[in-house]
């Protein structure tokens, strides 16, 4: 097919349906450029963007300062491996690491949140000598064999079978449940601090504390999968450290999603006393650390910084939820920042269908009742009130 054909809609869905596998449930949308909130689809329409792409676009669609410093990176030197220095790398290194809880200094770079989170198992079970990992009902951590092997989260776990042996899974928020599993032969006990797939469920700071506790009595490493609520998106840099979760730190923290604001990259935040069992050739990989995800990343914490972003999800963050709760369909909102889930006293797929079909992107999640927000960290009260207004039309009819 020829370049000017697959200009429309039709022609654009038809040719990625012939050419890709079918393992996304499409919306019937053809994205085309972002700005900020907003994302421009072929036709020309443009899309108030609530879910971010996946939680991606935490900066925004195409935030000036991030796009400028991958354009400047691009025409210096797209890539070079851990085999050598790399300015770039060391900024974005130091950057982290300066914005993470104080006993969190040492990063360690990949390509994604499923990576970052086996590679966080695998120290984990290096620095303890042990094998089994508790993680959580609900969960979900990633595809690739260990991260899908621990995953409660409905089908996944099954689709990644035969799994990774030594997985044991405790109920979120039940910290007996933890207790009776954690064991001497236990390295790591994993979590969402926020589970947003599962519906944007989160526990009380107790039960981090309880998590803290345990796992330092049985000399168990603690790992937060950051991957969606790292990154400003709670109102804080990382839940990590969180008054909402009783300022435990972790022994790791994994990030992805909006961490570099759309170059795919990943990464592990651990302390000194794990970095200490880390030796030359223990973790690798090709991509991890290149320039060109290392100039977002620093470019994209920048922006956060810069615009004042987190103050501005804390601040939307109580206006939506004030506007919010004059919708009668409205059962109660779930979740911080600006993760949240809106459970409905109903059913939440036909709500998304219609905010979709007037324009606004959202989530759902493995709740049927629960529509989930995982907007820019830039949205504002306007754009939230459109939102709001849309909502109340759809219960209009
Ligand atoms: C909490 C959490 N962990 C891990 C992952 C896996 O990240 P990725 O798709 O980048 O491998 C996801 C993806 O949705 C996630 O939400």
């Amino acid at each position: 097919m020829k370049a000017e054909k697959i200009s429309t809609f039709d022609s654009i869905k038809a040719l990625e349906d012939r050419f890709q596998l079918a393992t996304y449930k499409k919306m019937p949308v053809a994205a085309e450029a972002g700005a900020g909130v907003w994302v421009y689809a072929s036709d020309g329409e443009k899309f108030l963007d609530l879910y971010g792409g996946h939680a991606v676009a935490g900066t925004g669609h195409c935030h000036p300062h991030v796009v400028a410093a991958i354009v400047e990176q691009a025409e210096k030197l797209l890539f070079y491996s851990n085999l050598v220095y790399s300015q770039k790398r060391a900024r974005a290194a130091e950057k982290l690491v300066s914005l993470a809880p104080s006993t969190l200094t040492r990063s360690f770079f990949c390509n994604s949140g499923t990576e970052a989170n086996e590679n966080a198992m695998r120290m984990a079970r290096m620095a303890t000598g042990r094998e089994k990992i508790i993680t959580f009902s609900g969960s979900f951590h990633g595809r690739t064999a260990d991260a899908i092997s621990a995953t409660a989260l409905g089908k996944y776990r099954e689709l990644g079978k035969p799994n990774v042996p030594g997985h044991l899974f405790a109920e979120f928020g039940d910290i007996e449940s933890v207790k009776k599993l954690a064991d001497e032969t236990v390295a790591g006990i994993m979590l969402e601090p926020i589970q947003s797939m599962a519906g944007v469920c989160m526990a009380e700071p107790d039960f981090y504390k309880a998590l803290r506790e345990l796992a330092t009595e049985r000399g168990i490493i603690l790992i937060y999968d950051e991957v969606q609520t790292g990154i400003g998106r709670t109102g804080e840099w990382f839940f990590a450290g969180s008054a909402a979760g009783g300022r435990v730190v972790p022994d790791i923290v994994t990030l992805a999603k909006s961490l570099g604001s759309g170059v795919p990259v990943g990464a592990c935040l651990v302390t000194e006393e794990i970095a200490a069992h880390i030796k030359e050739n223990d973790l690798g990989t090709t991509f991890g650390g290149g320039m060109l995800a290392m100039a977002a990343v620093t470019a994209t914490l920048e922006a956060i910084e810069n615009d004042g972003m987190l103050e501005n999800v804390k601040e939307v963050e109580s206006y939506l939820r004030e506007r919010l709760s004059e919708i009668p369909q409205i059962k109660r909102v779930r979740g911080l920042g600006l993760l949240l889930g809106i459970e409905f006293k109903e059913k939440a797929a036909p709500v998304h269908e219609k905010l979709l079909e007037r324009r606004i992107i959202t989530g759902t999640s493995s709740d049927a009742n629960v529509l989930r927000l995982l907007p820019p960290l830039c949205l504002k009260r306007e754009e939230a009130d459109l939102f709001v207004e849309a909502l109340r039309t759809v219960f209009s009819f």
